[in-house]
């Protein structure tokens, strides 16, 4: 059983505990109890997606409803697959703005409730927290107020049962002067579209004054997924750069302070949403969310979406063979110097971990982020806190390594006797980080080293670390 070794061993502890100190806090504990211990944490960490009307397939606010999902939830928090925070925690940039994850002594309170019983406590110790029937921003709820505008692309009705489609309007960016965009969220338009839209993706079609929005600072070889590659000025118009790019189980993109994107008077987005059937016929669409830089307080910087390839032989170079385990790897090349402000990774179905990785111009590596596993549910966006923003010098190649697991181990995996191939289909497949970044000149990046330190410090300043962090 898993677990068991981990429970054991806890158990344990608050034995020994127990014999060296007898009469001491540990002895005297009380049970854990859900009204006085859980209920607090699942209020902080679930309810907003375990409630009546939200995306969790059951409510976790009352004692009658959690105590049905007793085994469940300690199996699922103790192997840290809810929250939906899969970022390995061993290794790569570990400080996080967005971070929902459970602190260890919340997993162990957790376990310890469920070991116990799973008993309720005095029902007058249950404090409720309002229920959100409504639809919301992510950011919003994370305390960064409304968005400053709304986009909705018009809406659209999927039958019950259909093929996948790609619904791809367009939209008037409503703004009267050029503004600068902090942070951005696609949600679906409704609560029921949650069962339809998969992805969504907002391309930015561009004023011929603002081609500086085009991302040429990362270069993937011939194969370019990212859209990297030299390119004429006239052609940067036609490049649609990605305002945002959203899918299940994402959040919102929040740029690096100081970093974001210009939007001007006459620009539109280009709607790229990727839907499928429900069972049941859902009308639904996609709304981006965009929050301002006050006027007078613009950044210095643009910030760039890529997507790092994993593909290093391109979208041909994908053959996952039926009941197979299969690795592809990519290698792109920071053109400059590049600070990182974000992980996400993307698959499909097959998808199993990702590991992203720079490779120095000295030969050294490094990792940045690692999720081991991947959970098609889940597309969750990895914020890098600001002081904790790796950087990297020109030259190096940031390697993603990508694993994919078509057999019938993977819950996900709708049918193992398939081969696989790339494709925008939710059974084909595709790997790729996603990644804001932004660039610095040579003078800036020896200033954010000499203060920050170079690659992944997850924010300890070159004169705090020990010889070991240093390597
Ligand atoms: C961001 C939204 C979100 C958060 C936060 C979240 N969950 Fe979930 N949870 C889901 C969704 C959606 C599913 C169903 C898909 C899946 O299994 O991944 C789920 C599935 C589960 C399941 C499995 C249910 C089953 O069918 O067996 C358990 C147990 C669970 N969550 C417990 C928790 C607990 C406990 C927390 C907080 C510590 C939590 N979740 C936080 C959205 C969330």
């Amino acid at each position: 059983m898993p677990g068991s070794k981990l429970q054991l061993g806890a158990g344990a502890l608050v034995l020994g505990a127990i014999c060296a100190l007898p009469g001491s806090a540990a002895a005297q504990q009380k049970q854990v109890t859900f009204t006085k211990d859980v209920s607090p944490i699942l209020q902080a960490k679930c309810q907003s997606c375990h409630e009546p009307g939200s995306i969790g397939p059951m409510s976790l606010v009352t004692y009658q409803d959690a105590r049905p999902w007793a085994r469940s939830i300690k199996q699922r928090v103790e192997s840290r697959q809810m929250p939906p925070w899969h970022i390995d925690r061993s290794v790569g940039v570990q400080k996080f703005k967005n971070d929902m994850s459970l602190s260890d002594e919340q997993v162990a309170t957790i376990a310890a409730w469920v070991d116990g019983g799973a008993l309720e406590g005095n029902p007058a110790d249950f404090k409720a927290k309002p229920v959100n029937k409504e639809l919301y921003w992510q950011g919003e709820r994370d305390g960064y107020g409304p968005p400053d505008l709304v986009i909705s692309a018009p809406m659209q009705t999927m039958p019950a049962v259909h093929q996948d489609e790609w619904w791809r309007p367009v939209n008037e960016i409503p703004v009267t002067e050029p503004r600068w965009v902090k942070m951005v969220e696609i949600r679906p338009a409704n609560v029921e579209g949650r069962k339809i839209l998969h992805h969504s993706i907002a391309y930015h079609i561009l004023s011929p004054d603002n081609t500086a929005a085009v991302n040429q600072g990362v270069g993937v070889g011939r194969f370019s997924l990212s859209g990297s590659a030299a390119a004429s000025a006239a052609d940067l118009v036609n490049r649609r750069p990605q305002l945002m790019e959203w899918a299940i189980g994402k959040g919102y993109d929040r740029y690096a302070e100081g970093t974001g994107k210009l939007i001007m008077p006459g620009e539109k987005i280009s709607w790229d949403q990727h839907i499928h059937a429900a069972g049941e016929a859902v009308t639904s669409a996609s709304q981006l969310g965009i929050w301002l830089y006050p006027k007078g307080q613009e950044p210095k910087k643009r910030s760039y979406l890529v997507g790092f390839t994993g593909l290093k032989n391109g979208t041909e170079g994908l053959d996952i063979p039926p009941n197979s385990i299969a690795y592809t790897e990519g290698f792109n090349v920071l053109k400059e110097n590049t600070a990182i402000t974000n992980f996400q990774p993307h698959f499909h179905l097959r998808g199993k971990a990702m590991q992203v990785e720079a490779i120095f111009p000295d030969g050294r590596t490094q990792t940045i982020s690692y999720v081991k596993d991947f959970n098609f549910n889940w597309m969750t966006n990895y914020i890098f806190a600001d002081d904790a923003v790796p950087v990297f010098p020109k030259g190096t190649i940031i390697k993603v390594s990508a694993y994919y697991d078509n057999t019938k181990a993977n819950k996900s995996n709708p049918d193992p006797d398939q081969w696989v191939g790339y494709g925008d289909r939710t059974v084909d497949e595709m790997a790729h980080a996603w990644m804001n970044v932004y660039y610095l000149t040579d003078e800036e990046y020896k200033d954010y080293v000499a203060k920050h330190g170079e690659g992944v410090t997850n924010g300890v300043p070159p004169r705090n670390r020990t010889q070991q962090q240093q390597q």
